[in-house]
């Protein structure tokens, strides 16, 4: 039997929810647990990495022991360990790796480090995706949307990604949770965004779609210079004045605008992509593919093109530890182990 056809515990800690999960056969869901502190950094209006490490000190070996219960398994019944060692905030990721090694170590399971964004991406292999991602339809085209990354890239095989385009300046969930403080919608900003523009009128300001020259790469900074000048406008300030926060129907009209904005720009490149590459298959990753208007709009463009589309579950794509647990059953098959050397890096090769 290959270490991926048994169960693997997959550790998350690179941002600020703490989490593990158990899969089965590389692809099957047994267990899922996630502590987020998304209530704790809400007040600071953005994660604060002294306390996320702190926080994670704190919930780490519970979230450990529940996915161990929820999957009604026993440390003896692993076959592998795999824990996320970077991208992410060092203190972070700190946690959960000095955790694995010392599971590692007390079990003797092995251990493999897991890069964050190869694992969003491997969200698509989990058994509950509705069209779950196979090796037979790559290569295919997978747009990686997060807190930290707007990626274009190009999917050979598991783990083996060209980026064909990413970002310039602020990723789309930063731009999202920018320009939610700007609204006054709070923290995370992007499932406050896509709530109150359920309310609002998308066509109601003309923001821009944003292009960097001929590329397909993303810049989404200056959307939300776009979002101040319309509510300065709006309000009859001077470039120089900060606008007040919105309220009621302009708020919600103008999270709707900002909201298409972003969707619109990141669905024009992902297909131009689709089409140069060649490729039949589309995936999305990452928490901005919880998106609903994201992926409503994505289904209509791939349905038109006669392109097969993959989408994890809204879960599955904002931070979780089934994708690293997916990730480690491929690296446990295809690679050799770390051990306790295992580093963690802030930022990592892509
Ligand atoms: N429904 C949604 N619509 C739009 N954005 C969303 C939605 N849900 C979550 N997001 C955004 O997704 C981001 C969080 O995604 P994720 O947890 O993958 O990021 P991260 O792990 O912090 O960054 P990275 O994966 O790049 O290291 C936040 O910016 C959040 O606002
Ligand atoms: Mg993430």
């Amino acid at each position: 039997m290959s270490l991926s056809e048994g169960l693997i515990l997959g550790i998350e800690t690179s941002c600020d929810e703490t989490a593990a999960a158990v899969v089965a056969g590389g692809i099957h869901v047994r267990s899922s647990v996630v502590a987020s502190q998304e209530r704790v950094h809400a007040a600071f209006g953005g994660v604060v990495p002294e306390i996320a490490s702190r926080k994670h000190t704190e919930a780490l070996t519970g979230v450990v022991e529940a996915a161990l219960r929820e999957a009604e398994i026993g440390w003896s019944d692993l076959s592998g360990i795999g824990v996320t060692n970077g991208p992410g905030l060092i203190g972070s990721l700190l946690v959960g790796v000095s955790a694995a090694k010392a599971y590692h170590a007390a079990t003797g399971l092995p251990l493999v480090g897991i890069n964050h964004l190869h694992a969003h991406v491997a969200a698509n292999f989990a058994h509950i995706c509705g069209d779950p991602l196979t090796c037979d339809a790559l290569p295919a085209i997978c747009l990686v949307v997060s807190g930290g990354h707007s990626d274009i890239v190009f999917l050979r095989r598991p783990g083996d990604y060209e980026v064909l385009a990413a970002t310039v300046d602020d990723a789309a969930g930063e731009a999202f949770d920018k320009a939610a403080r700007v609204l006054g919608l709070g923290y995370p900003g992007g499932p406050a965004i896509a709530r109150a523009a359920e309310a609002g009128n998308p066509a109601a300001y003309a923001l821009p779609r944003p292009r960097v020259g001929e590329s397909l790469d993303f810049s989404f900074s200056g959307l939300k210079t776009a979002l101040i000048r319309q509510l300065q406008q709006i309000q009859g300030l001077p470039l120089s004045e900060q606008p007040g926060e919105p309220t009621g129907q302009m708020q919600a009209d103008l999270a709707a605008s900002f909201q298409s904005a972003v969707v619109e720009t990141l669905v024009r490149n992902t297909m131009q992509a689709v089409t140069a590459a060649g490729v039949s298959d589309l995936a999305i990753a990452g928490g901005v593919a919880a998106n609903r208007l994201l992926r409503e709009r994505l289904a209509e463009e791939c349905a038109a093109a006669s392109i097969a589309f993959h989408r994890p579950p809204p879960d599955l794509c904002t931070d979780n530890a089934v994708m690293i647990a997916i990730a480690a059953a491929r690296r446990l098959d295809n690679g050799a182990p770390d051990n306790l050397n295992l580093d963690v890096y802030s930022a990592m090769p892509r």
